[in-house]
């Protein structure tokens, strides 16, 4: 994995005033982004500790993998721009460019690819593992039980004091997840398991194994498996969000890597990160027709119905999200291609964006399409059902969350994660007998 060239300075100092006490606090500089300011000695010397739930102002880590700049609506990998990445380089060559921080030569690629296929085959009795689930499961309760169950199968790459051991792990997780995601999803269409084939890229692949019946041939729409390649980029990293903290915290701990990512692929599942798309595609099925997008804006306007418009906001970007722009665009060449003209579902889309964007109180509060918004009408167009929708963004994600794991192995500041708090329960009391309450 990589090393970064560009380390972070040491650029002054900050005074902090704790009662009658000074403290002065190290402010350290990145390559870029605001500055940040150096507490870890702050307990020891002040005897106090910040306190910042959902982490708005706290790095938790220094990290060279991914950059976003919320206000201007940046998304770099390894420096690399998103909207460059999507048009111009496929998700393997994004893959080997999170976990490796360059650009591969053409016979690193070649090599690489190579890797990643040869990978892609489960363990056989893994196929034995699914049919414990219901067929009625969600996919993502599949996916973090048999992602989870990876170390029980693949003992020889789950030291990770042993670099050649946390290269593969990493390898085989992002080549066998696609075989798990459409696995999950066959099981619960109740259809025969299908083997990857060597001679696809790694998203023709996908969508043979979730589509392919053995009755009959299946033949992959270049148009379609270029889409969801793109969406696999725009889903493959985003610096220290939830699923991706969660793995570096349980990484923290020196838990092996399959058990981290399924760690990563429980937290994602929460509606106010990835299961967003889900919930995006249900809202806009539920509004239904452009005439009822005012009511639901104003619904989303009044805080007392607890309704939100999903697949808007972000807790990082207060600009559009780069990644919803290409979404956007993906959404019309997949739908273009399908034939399909005057989506209801895209039109309701493009009002509650047009109508929203121009709404007081998201100006106000800087609430733009996030990369949900278009996600869930392009992978339905796709073929595939909401219930998957998560699935793919954890498939996607992986590389990232292995990627962002590494960095933290290998980093020596690196301890185990262990925050602290706000006590606000009874202070110390006596043990009162039974018989005397
Ligand atoms: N609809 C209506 N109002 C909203 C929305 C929304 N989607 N999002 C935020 N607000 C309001 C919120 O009520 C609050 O108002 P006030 O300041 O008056 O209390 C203000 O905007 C700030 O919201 P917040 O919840 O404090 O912001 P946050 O940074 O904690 O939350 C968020 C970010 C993404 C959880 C939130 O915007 C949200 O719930 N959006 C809908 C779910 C969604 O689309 N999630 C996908 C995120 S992108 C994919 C990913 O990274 O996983």
């Amino acid at each position: 994995m990589s090393k970064t060239p560009f380390a972070s300075k040491l650029t002054g100092k900050a005074t902090l005033v704790l009662g009658n006490k000074s403290i002065e606090l190290p402010v350290i500089r990145g390559s870029v982004g605001p500055d940040v300011i150096d507490i870890r000695k702050l307990y020891a010397e002040g005897n106090a500790f910040t306190y910042d739930p959902g982490f708005v102002s706290t790095a938790s880590c220094e990290s060279a993998i991914t950059y976003v700049d919320g206000d201007e609506g940046v998304l770099l990998y390894r420096g690399y721009p998103i909207e460059q990445l999507a048009e111009h380089s496929d998700f393997i060559e994004v893959c080997y460019l999170l976990l490796h921080g360059e650009l591969p030569s053409a016979d690193k690629l070649k090599s690489f690819r190579s890797q990643i296929t040869r990978h892609t085959m489960v363990h056989e009795q893994i196929s034995q593992f699914f049919r414990g689930f219901r067929r009625d499961a969600h996919p993502m309760a599949v996916m973090c039980g048999v992602v989870g169950a990876l170390s029980a199968f693949y003992h020889d790459s789950t030291d990770i004091n042993d670099p050649q051991q946390r290269t593969i792990a990493s390898h085989r997780m992002i080549a066998k997840m696609p075989t798990i995601a459409a696995m999950a999803y066959k099981y619960s269409v109740g259809q025969p398991f299908i083997y990857p084939r060597n001679e696809l890229n790694y998203s023709e692949n996908f969508l043979r194994m979730c589509f392919a019946v053995p009755a009959e041939d299946y033949k992959v729409n270049p148009v379609l498996a270029r889409a969801l390649d793109r969406i696999f980029i725009l889903h493959a990293d985003h610096e220290q969000n939830a699923s991706t903290s969660t793995v570096r915290l349980a990484g923290s701990s020196g838990a092996n890597p399959f058990a981290c990512i399924a760690a990563g692929i429980a937290c994602l599942w929460g509606p106010a990160h990835g299961g967003a798309n889900e919930a995006a595609l249900r809202m806009l099925e539920e509004i239904g027709d452009v005439k009822r997008v005012p009511e639901y804006v104003a619904r989303a306007k009044d805080k007392s119905s607890g309704f939100r418009l999903m697949g808007f906001g972000h807790r990082v970007y207060k600009n559009y999200d780069p990644r919803a722009k290409v979404m956007q665009q993906t959404c019309h060449e997949v739908l273009d291609e399908l034939g399909i003209r005057n989506d209801p579902l895209l039109q309701v889309a493009m009002e509650l964006e047009h109508v929203a964007l121009n709404d007081q109180y998201f100006i106000e509060k800087k609430l733009y399409p996030n990369i949900d918004f278009y996600a869930g009408i392009t992978l339905k167009a796709l073929g595939f059902p909401t219930s998957m929708f998560t699935a793919l963004f954890a498939l996607a994600r992986t590389v990232g969350w292995i990627a962002q794991w590494a960095e933290m192995i290998e980093d020596p500041s690196q301890k185990i994660g262990r925050p602290r708090q706000l006590y606000v329960g009874a202070p110390h009391r006596e043990y009162i007998a039974l018989h005397k309450r």
